[in-house]
């Protein structure tokens, strides 16, 4: 099976006033995020796949790739550069790899969160993987809604780049070989890393971390 990469969207103008959900574009910072990544897998290609084998055939022709990504403008900003390199361009967009609907809490910053909803934010510190947000999503619902992209995620022969967020990051990261939900839910998903899945003779995942230079 080919490797299977993962990225988060570059930085967002929501993410610099640490805004929930929307649909904002990228901020300048973003679209040199966006263009480092580019030049990532651009690297990859032409060094014939150095860090994961070129003994993938994927590796070996250009519709051998995939990039997917979210109906949402940021993560379809952040995967041109990378779909130029890989795809001509072409990406594909599922509404399943939407981030998280925070419902109620779209568009607020986590300070006015706590500020008009303490008991809220209280309530999804007990159980974060279960709570959902009042006309919104639950990190368990957002499993079953990632279900069609993960059999189709393992079904593929393709090498696929996925460019998501951060919730949606962190439910996919967690089914493909990183921490349990559980844990997943707390960390940190940073921006400019990209996390490479390769599976071993018998299927098993296995994820690195990739932290892109600066
Ligand atoms: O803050 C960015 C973001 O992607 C939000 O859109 C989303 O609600 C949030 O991260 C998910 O992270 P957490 O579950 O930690 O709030």
């Amino acid at each position: 099976l080919p490797p299977l990469f993962f990225t988060r969207h570059g930085q967002s103008e929501y993410n610099i006033e640490d805004r929930l959900g929307g649909n904002p574009v990228l901020t300048p910072a973003g679209e040199d995020d966006a263009r480092v990544i580019g030049k990532f897998f651009e690297r990859e290609v032409s060094t014939n796949a150095q860090l994961f084998g070129a003994r993938d055939e994927a590796w070996e022709m250009n519709e051998g790739f995939e990039v997917w990504c979210s109906q949402l403008i940021r993560t379809q900003q952040t995967a041109q550069p990378t779909a130029d390199v890989l795809t001509k361009g072409m990406t594909r967009r599922w509404r399943s790899l939407n981030e998280i609907h925070a419902g109620v809490c779209e568009d607020m910053t986590n300070q006015e969160v706590m500020g008009q909803f303490p008991s809220l934010h209280n309530f999804r510190k007990l159980n974060k993987v279960a709570f959902r947000y009042p006309s919104g999503e639950s990190y368990l619902d957002l499993m079953i809604r990632l279900k069609p992209v993960l059999l189709e995620l393992e079904a593929t022969r393709k090498c696929v780049v996925v460019v998501a967020h951060q919730a949606v990051l962190r439910t996919l990261l967690s089914y493909f070989g990183g921490p349990p939900v559980e844990e997943a839910v707390t960390a940190e998903c940073p921006h400019r890393t990209v996390w490479c899945c390769t599976f071993d003779h018998s299927g098993c995942p296995r994820l690195a971390t990739i932290a892109l230079p600066s």
